[in-house]
């Protein structure tokens, strides 16, 4: 048995596999900037397809394809609206505000999730003193939400209140894959409800790098343009795009795999005093849990965990992050599963 640590710290950490790297080495490239990247033009069409809009942009991360969108939805003085833990307000570096101008108005969701009855008094009137309410910002499955899914009625509605309003809706989709396999509800059936999603191929799909913008022809048109200005234009990036459609043909299916093994996770952490799930029911492949003080804090707990052989994310003071993902097998979960039980329900009876 390899000695390697289990890695459950981020999807992210995948490299890519064998295959993988095949279609990387042998992909038809050409200079993207120019629009000649053979391979670029095939997954932009497809995922455009897959997801039921006009066009979709190759950019080399989920930041700046969320921070495209946000640009193009406002103008400086604007704002969105947004759950208070969502990744563009928490994780892009004050985005919004230094690339857009833009204010980010946070609603306190659950797990991540909005009700539409918390948005419907937020649209600023129009007043000389005020910020324009502009855009929508929603995320699923939702990081610091615990992996939720969001459900879709409740999108619709959304999208629906903010249609009738002219609030354009952006969907941070960079597990959208996951939510996807989670309900069997298909991309473009969530994807109706956005002017623009982006989706991840970096993080459960497996890939090194990239993600797509997708959304009407005119706003794609215009998202190349601020790609070239934040330095994201690539050049021979068919090597990065042959990995995304890769992975689309073979690695979509087999996340629910990393949804059995969050399970099992997931079990090994109700079994454990001093450890309690947040959300209670996991849904996907993330597994955040809160560590009570008796166990010591958050990153005691992760060294102790480390000890033995395997790595988790520490997500505050008192809390921690586990997440499944393409290269943790189902022998790897089980082993973690049996650490957490072993390694810490020791760690209480010596501390108590
Ligand atoms: C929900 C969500 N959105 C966006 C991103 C940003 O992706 P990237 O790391 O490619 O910029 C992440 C990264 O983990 C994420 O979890």
């Amino acid at each position: 048995m390899s000695d390697a640590p289990i890695d459950l710290r981020s999807d992210t950490v995948t490299r890519p596999t064998t295959s993988m790297r095949a279609a990387m080495a042998t992909a038809e490239v050409g200079d993207d900037v120019f629009g000649d990247d053979p391979t670029v033009n095939r997954l932009e069409e497809r995922v455009a397809a897959l997801l039921g809009k006009e066009a979709a942009l190759f950019v080399p991360s989920g930041t700046m394809s969320n921070q495209i969108a946000v640009r193009l939805h406002t103008v400086p003085g604007d704002e969105l609206l947004c759950d208070a833990n969502c990744h563009i307000y928490n994780y892009e570096v004050g985005g919004p505000a230094a690339l857009s101008g833009v204010t980010c108005r946070c609603v306190d969701g659950e797990f991540g999730i909005l009700e539409l009855a918390q948005l419907e008094d937020k649209i600023r009137p129009i007043n000389e003193h005020l910020v324009i309410t502009k855009l929508v910002c929603l995320e699923n499955t939702h990081n610091r939400g615990g992996g939720k899914v969001y459900p879709i009625e409740k999108i619709a509605a959304i999208s629906r209140w903010a249609r009738k309003h002219n609030l354009a809706m952006h969907l941070d989709g960079a597990r959208l894959w996951n939510a996807i396999v989670a309900t069997g509800i298909a991309a473009r059936d969530w994807a109706q409800h956005f002017d623009t999603v982006s989706v991840c191929f970096s993080k459960g799909l497996g890939t090194p790098v990239g993600s797509t913008l997708t959304g009407p022809k005119a706003l794609i048109f215009r998202a190349r343009r601020i790609r070239k200005q934040l330095g994201g234009g690539m050049r021979q990036a068919g090597i990065l795009a042959a990995a995304a459609l890769y992975a689309l043909d073979h690695h979509i299916e087999r996340l629910a795999e990393d949804h059995r093994h969050a399970q099992v996770l997931a079990e090994a952490i109700r079994d454990t005093p001093g450890l309690t799930l947040f959300p209670p029911e996991v849904e996907t492949n993330l597994v955040w849990f809160r560590i009570a003080p008796e166990l010591g804090t958050a990153k005691d707990v992760a060294a102790a965990l480390k000890q033995h052989g395997v790595l988790v994310h520490v997500t505050g003071p008192q809390s921690l992050r586990a997440c499944t993902h393409l290269d943790v097998s189902a022998a790897q979960a089980e082993r973690a599963a049996d650490v957490i039980r072993k390694s810490l329900r020791k760690k209480v009876a010596v501390t108590a």
